[in-house]
């Protein structure tokens, strides 16, 4: 894009001065012109039409295959994690579940969930396609609109996992660079 702008004010600075354009250059100039009035076309129906979830295709395929496979732990008998993924709002766009839905997506696109030893609840490769990309879609389609709309577009937070491993890792590495030390009694870090 910078590059075309470049150009095409190159084009337009040479054809200031009295130095005749060629036919080519002209050509160009055209080409360029016009890639760019659809450029922003494009850009402006993009902001103007604020794309919608798609909640119609969880309830037809997503739902019933995370109703199989997960809510026997994540579920109004047991909230494993306490996750309860039936009670995830579907609307990614408007809901306030993104950053859970982002766990999810996590967890299925790393085939950490369903867990490998539970085989009553093993998902089909195909079912986990399904959830996953309609769950990519939706972060995306969500993240975008929030973009738009000039709130924060990024969700991401660190999993529990995550979390906790970093922290673990940071703390390993601040003991090792003697900054800090695990006193056994209080169990707690203190500045060495
Ligand atoms: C047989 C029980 C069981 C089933 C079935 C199951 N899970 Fe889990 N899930 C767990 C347990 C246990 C944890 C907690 C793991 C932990 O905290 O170490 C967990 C944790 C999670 C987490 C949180 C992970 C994190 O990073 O904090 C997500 C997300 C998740 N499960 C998604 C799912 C999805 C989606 C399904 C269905 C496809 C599913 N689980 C099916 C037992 C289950």
């Amino acid at each position: 894009m910078l590059l075309v702008l470049v150009r095409a004010w190159a084009i337009l600075a040479a054809s200031g001065q009295e130095t005749p354009i060629s036919l080519e250059a002209a050509k160009e100039l055209g080409r360029e012109k016009s890639s760019l009035l659809k450029a922003t076309k494009e850009a402006a129906r993009a902001s103007g039409s604020i794309p919608k979830a798609n909640v119609a295709f969880f309830q037809k395929s997503v739902g019933p295959i995370l109703k199989k496979n997960c809510l026997a732990c994540h579920g109004p008998e047991k909230s494993k994690g306490r996750l309860r993924i039936d009670q995830l709002n579907p609307d990614l766009v408007t809901g306030p579940d993104v950053e859970r839905w982002r766990e999810v997506f996590n967890a299925l696109s790393k085939s950490e969930m369903p867990p490998k030893d539970e085989p009553d609840y093993a998902l089909a490769d195909a079912d986990r396609g399904r959830i996953v990309d309609w769950l990519s879609g939706e972060l995306n389609t969500a993240s975008l609109v929030r973009r738009n709309s000039g709130q924060h577009s990024s969700f991401r937070r660190l999993t529990n996992y995550e979390y906790n491993y970093a922290l673990q890792d940071l703390l390993m590495r601040m003991r090792t660079a003697g900054k800090v030390k695990f006193d056994i009694k209080t169990g707690k870090w203190t500045k060495a």
